[in-house]
């Protein structure tokens, strides 16, 4: 008899909420993330008043959304199979986008800020487009939990 921790066992609506929370957080946090570069463009034109004030802003909750992803990430990973890989890059992003909001914020060189936002961008979309919006691997999600695990 399968243990009820299991999560094949977890009733099936919990897991579909879990994984359309974390796949909304990873496209949200994506779409905060391509936001910013367009912003600072807007902010290096000097045409918005509020462009600093909003990539300030957007550069705060990016932080704060990267860390509800990764609880949110975790959960999906134990009770809702979802890859492991998930919430290991959602670290692995968090690290990156701390870093970038302190160079920022402490004013260091644009050298350091705007290569290393690049690769924040780029890396939030690629999670994002590889567990977000693409389903899991047939291999990795056994075929008792295929049909709820990460639906599309
Ligand atoms: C490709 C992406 C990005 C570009 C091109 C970019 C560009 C810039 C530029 C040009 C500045 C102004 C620096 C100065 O005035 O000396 C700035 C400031 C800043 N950026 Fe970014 N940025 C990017 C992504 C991010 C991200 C992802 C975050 C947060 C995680 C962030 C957080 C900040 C902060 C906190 C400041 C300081 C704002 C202030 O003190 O008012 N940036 N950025």
């Amino acid at each position: 008899m399968a243990a009820t921790d299991e999560p094949a066992a977890r009733p099936r609506g919990t897991r579909r909420l879990l994984g359309a929370i974390a796949r909304w957080t990873l496209i949200v946090h994506a779409a905060l993330l391509v936001a910013q570069p367009f912003i600072a463009g807007t902010m290096l034109d000097g045409r918005s008043a509020d462009a600093q004030a909003w990539h300030l802003k957007i550069g705060m909750v990016l932080p704060t959304i990267g860390f509800v992803q990764i609880v949110v990430t975790f959960l999906a990973w134990g009770l809702a199979r979802w890859p492991q890989g998930a919430f290991t890059g959602s670290i692995a992003v968090w690290v990156l986008e701390l870093a970038q909001f302190f160079i920022g914020y402490l004013g260091m060189p644009l050298a350091m800020h705007i290569p290393l936002g690049l690769f924040v961008v780029a890396a939030g979309v690629g999670m994002a487009y590889a567990y977000g919006y693409r389903a899991v691997p047939r291999a990795l999600v056994p075929a008792s939990t295929l049909a709820d695990a990460h639906p599309n």
